[in-house]
């Protein structure tokens, strides 16, 4: 059986048990609704932005803040103190093609454990700092090599075949310059309701308390908050550009990084594949996965304020075309799967569509169609985007498509 035969079954009995668990998802473009969307270029009391001084200076920080109220949760304080150690360090890997980092981060002095590990893969003749790469989980980094193409979680479905056309990925992305950063969620906080609190935020907690009345950042907000301490320690590793990461992720991994971007604008570009709900999606849309199921299945990726609104998504105050208006003017590519209606590929393409207005306000001429079914081909800029035919995943080809982005703005 073809590879994506697979993936497309898997991901389709997962989809079909949580229809059955959660009841009917909408899959008629006809009954996505039409609610108006919140305007990022007016403030809460009606009034509009009307320079790029208001929107920085003023809507910005209020879109922020509603955000993080309902439905990511506070974003995490960057520690008092920050100490990074390379745990190991492999030269010459790959054939001598980069230098291999195994990288922990310790933010209290008592020896507690650390908060975070990240590998990192240096290009090994690279003459100058370079720019990076950098995801949660991006590729499994228990292995020699980067596979960043392969679902890590998928993986054992996948085979040989894909781990290699994953590890071919890596040394093309390597040899055109870039490094690749990947993130272990372990430490930082594991994907489980019990568990996510156990890592960093546990920490952080005992450090500085939350203002008053103000919810507490959920997973995804952890993982965002990890994004943001490479980009730490990439400025002080002369052989990493810290003007130059690159925040990506997949599926909920896109969605943390998109977070991630939204408050850190020291992240350079950020990419986003199929991270639908909560992600670049629209919440709007009654579309695939809607907030409502979300919550049920995911409540603690989120703000507990974000189930309150779940039910009615229109009622919420922002929805996710301003998070991608957030990294504004920074470059931010989306990326859909044709297959992968669950995380609704039209709504996140119309996402990107309606940030616009806060890019041109910035002086980014960007002109994406109104219509997304046409889009076969890839927009390569200011703002990107791809619909890539096949099911949900990150593939050689999304990535040929973000290196191609990448390089337009960071060739080595
Ligand atoms: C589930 C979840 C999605 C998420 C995906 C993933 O399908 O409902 O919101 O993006 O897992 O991260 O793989």
């Amino acid at each position: 059986m073809r590879l994506s035969r697979i993936i497309t079954l898997i991901h389709g009995v997962v989809l079909w048990s949580l229809t059955t668990i959660h009841g009917q998802i909408n899959y008629e473009e006809s009954l996505a609704g039409s609610h108006p969307l919140p305007d990022p270029l007016r403030f809460e009391d009606g009034t509009a932005v009307g320079s790029a001084v208001e929107w920085t200076g003023r809507r910005r920080h209020e879109l922020l803040r509603l955000f993080e109220d309902c439905v990511y949760g506070v974003f995490p304080p960057r520690p008092r103190m920050q100490d990074f150690r390379i745990v190991r360090r492999i030269p010459n890997a790959l054939d001598g093609l980069e230098t291999r980092l195994d990288i922990a981060l310790w933010i209290s002095p008592d020896g507690e454990s650390p908060v975070l590990r990240f590998t990192a893969w240096l290009p090994a003749d690279a003459d100058g700092p370079v720019p990076a790469f950098a995801g949660v989980h991006l590729f499994d980094t228990s292995r020699d090599f980067p596979s960043p193409a392969v679902g890590i979680t998928s993986e054992s479905a996948q085979g040989e075949k894909a781990l290699w056309a994953g590890m071919e990925t890596g040394r093309a992305i390597l040899r055109q310059g870039f490094a690749l950063i990947s993130l272990d969620i372990d430490a930082l906080a594991p994907d489980g309701e019990k568990r996510y609190r156990t890592g960093a935020l546990s920490q952080l907690r005992a450090q500085t308390a939350l203002e008053a009345g103000r919810p507490e950042s959920g997973a995804l907000g952890v993982w965002a908050w990890g994004l943001a301490r490479v980009v730490d320690y990439a400025e002080t590793d002369p052989h990493l550009d810290g003007r130059k990461v690159i925040a990506m992720g997949h599926s909920r991994m896109g969605k943390a990084a998109l977070w991630a971007a939204a408050n850190d604008q020291r992240i350079a570009m950020v990419i986003s594949n199929n991270s639908g709900c909560g992600g670049a999606a629209l919440s709007r849309r009654n579309f695939g996965e809607s907030p409502a199921h979300i919550c049920r299945v995911f409540p603690y990726w989120f703000s507990s304020r974000f189930s309150d609104y779940s039910p009615h998504p229109e009622t919420l105050p922002v929805d996710q075309h301003q998070l991608l208006a957030l990294t504004a003017p920074r470059p931010v590519y989306v990326a859909s799967a044709s297959e992968d209606r669950w995380a609704d590929p039209k709504g996140e393409y119309l996402s990107l569509f309606h940030a616009q207005p806060v890019y041109h306000l910035l002086g980014v001429k960007s002109q994406l169609p109104q219509e997304w079914e046409p889009v076969a081909h890839a927009h390569q800029g200011p703002l990107g985007y791809h619909l890539r035919n096949g099911a949900h995943n990150l593939t050689t080809t999304d990535w040929k498509h973000f290196l191609n982005f990448a390089s337009g703005y960071f060739r080595p």
